[in-house]
């Protein structure tokens, strides 16, 4: 398949819009409100649901329902994510100025006054439910109606929607605002990368009618100068091969992007899917709009063996970024680029935007899916409002938190006796040392995807036959997926031989392994000799740095391995109960939670 000439615009949208275009779609006059105590909480009510607070332009607070629902990538409406955010700040629900919500195309509106539809999604997304007979069709119907672009319908219908949810949590003297998905992801970008001028390119799935844009961002404004149709998207296209891989579209991909390593290289001029997508002035264009390209996908497929395939579409999603990156410094005239969407997930793709000799920083949001769209929806509504936006992204420990009482009480009730331990990193290093697998519960919930030290599984990096037990005793992964490490900052130089600079310190970046480190490292590599750190900041007060401290005099590097505190299936824990289920019901052999370590009695342990 490749391109005709009645497709050479079909991925077009029309370009040089200024920033007016960025209007945010509300239904009444947006009051402009210059005080800094304004409250904005963001939410986000699709795909991996959540809730964000802005506090005079300051993030105080940030989860996803997940966490509190206990169901993975929850889609439901996220009641548990907002009484969050207000409980911790102590607000009122009329004490909220404003509430910005993110997407109002026609699925998503349908979504919001059908929500059995989600359900439904969700079910055969998770391979909880088979798609039935149909599949096809309503495979093919679901895409085509994603792919429409909001209109003043659907707009309104979303607004009425979101009030009557809005209602039922007294959130009524809020001002509802209606921000568009791909400004929000810009916006979360823009301003957690915090080294503006910079550029922004966004790329996901899609939502609103696109699958990518690009912007400039100066003096707090975002200004889009190339935006590419939902019709034609990379995002979809991987979701396809992710299905047609027998993987969980929306959460798996990282997993076609592991198992496409394991693939006999095949060139790129051999490569049939790498004319399917193409990129013209910063304009995705694919030969098939994203609901026909399922099928042609399949005859492919059905060619090669799956790591193979993976290996051919992983390469197109690297092609097509660098492709949109290189555009995108060349429209914005500025060479640091600011990243978010889903498709920026794939830390190999995003490594060769780091690479290129163009670019001359570049800054991956963490929360880049989804998910993040709640924090991202707040900051624009924030920026608009005349506030003074600052994220202060230093660390991404924005959730729960729980004080040592409150630890004490769920060991009472679980029926664990403890004593507070001195030097507990010290003691934590000793542990992992001798080879055991330790269960880490400290300070707030990270926000986002990935463990960060605060709700983390750790083990010693260099031994993977610690890897191989925690894959098939705790996590139940796929062999093939690779573990992370958290190291400290100052590793970076001398463990990673393509180091640019710490920027991407959370997991959203892989980074070629030094040779000489590549033992050190053996149980946190991809089968490629890359890696995808956690850089912990060596003047970091926390115990978790501490810990890896003591890693480098007892394993010869500042790292550890680092896996989420969760088990098969499950979200990240987020209370002090749930730490100590989970604890139970796993393979580890320790839990450090708040000043306490617990040993797994020999009996319950699981090998
Ligand atoms: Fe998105």
């Amino acid at each position: 398949m490749t391109f005709g000439a009645s497709s050479e615009r079909r991925g077009a949208r029309p370009l040089g819009r200024g920033p007016q275009d960025l209007t945010l779609a509300t239904t009444r006059a947006v009051p402009v409100f210059r005080d800094d105590t304004v409250n904005v909480l963001g939410i986000w009510d699709g795909h991996d649901s959540g809730a964000a607070l802005l506090q005079g332009g300051r993030l105080r607070f940030a989860v996803n329902e997940e966490r509190l629902s206990r169901r993975k990538l929850e889609v439901r409406f996220p009641t548990r994510s907002i009484q969050a955010c207000l409980a911790y700040a102590g607000l009122r629900p009329d004490e909220v100025d404003v509430v910005a919500a993110s997407t109002s195309d026609p699925a998503k509106t349908l979504g919001r006054w059908w929500p059995g539809s989600k359900e439904r999604y969700y079910a055969v997304r998770r391979r909880k439910a088979h798609p039935g007979s149909f599949a096809g069709l309503t495979r093919v119907v679901k895409y085509r109606m994603t792919e429409w672009s909001p209109g003043p319908v659907s707009k309104a219908l979303s607004h009425l929607a979101l009030r009557r949810q809005l209602a039922q949590h007294a959130l009524t003297r809020a001002e509802l605002r209606l921000v568009d998905h791909h400004e929000a992801h810009a916006a979360a970008a823009a301003w957690g990368a915090d080294f503006a001028p910079c550029s922004v390119l966004t790329i996901d799935g899609l939502g609103d009618g696109l699958s990518a844009t690009i912007s400039a961002f100066r003096d707090g404004r975002l200004e889009r100068v190339a935006a590419s149709s939902a019709r034609s998207s990379l995002g979809v296209f991987f979701e396809h091969v992710t299905n047609l891989l027998n993987m969980r579209e929306l959460e798996d991909e990282g997993k076609v992007m592991a198992l496409a390593d394991y693939a006999a290289p095949i060139a790129d001029e051999e490569n049939p899917l790498l004319a399917w997508v193409r990129v013209r002035e910063g304009v995705i264009e694919t030969a098939r709009p994203g609901h026909a390209l399922r099928r042609a996908l399949a005859q492919i497929h059905w060619r090669y063996a799956n790591e193979q395939f993976a290996y051919l579409a992983q390469r197109v999603v690297e092609h097509t970024c660098v492709a949109l990156a290189c555009d995108t410094v060349r429209l914005t005239g500025l060479a640091r680029v600011a990243l978010a969407g889903g498709v920026v997930s794939n830390v190999k793709a995003t490594r060769r935007i780091r690479l290129l000799p163009d670019v001359e920083d570049v800054y991956v949001f963490p929360h880049m899916g989804d998910g993040g769209l709640a924090l991202g929806a707040a900051v624009v509504a924030a920026s608009r409002s005349g506030t003074a936006v600052d994220l202060g992204l230093g660390g991404l420990d924005l959730g729960h938190g729980y004080e040592t009482p409150a630890i004490e009480a769920a060991l009472r009730v679980a029926g664990v006796s403890a004593e507070p331990v001195a030097n507990l990193a010290t003691r934590v290093a000793d542990v992992l040392a001798e080879g055991q697998i330790v269960m880490w519960f400290q300070g707030r919930m990270e926000y986002g995807p990935r463990a960060l030290g605060n709700r983390s599984v750790l083990a010693r990096p260099d031994r993977p036959d610690l890897r191989d037990r925690l894959n098939l005793v705790l996590k139940r992964r796929v062999w093939y997926q690779p573990f992370c490490p958290s190291m400290l900052e100052s590793e970076g130089p001398r463990v990673l031989a393509d180091w640019t600079g710490g920027r991407n310190r959370w997991m959203t970046m892989a980074y070629e392994v030094s040779a000489c480190y590549r033992d050190r490292l053996a149980g946190v590599m991809s089968v490629d000799g890359t890696c995808r750190p956690q850089l912990v900041p060596d003047n970091d007060p926390s115990d978790f740095a501490k810990l890896l401290r003591e890693a480098r005099s007892r394993w010869s590097v500042a790292a550890v391995l680092n896996t989420s505190f969760n088990i098969h299936g499950e979200p990240l824990v987020c209370s002090p109960a749930e730490a100590i289920d989970v604890f139970r019901r796993s393979g580890a052999d320790a839990l450090a939670i708040g000043p306490f370590l617990i040993n797994k009695p020999s009996g319950d342990r699981v090998t």
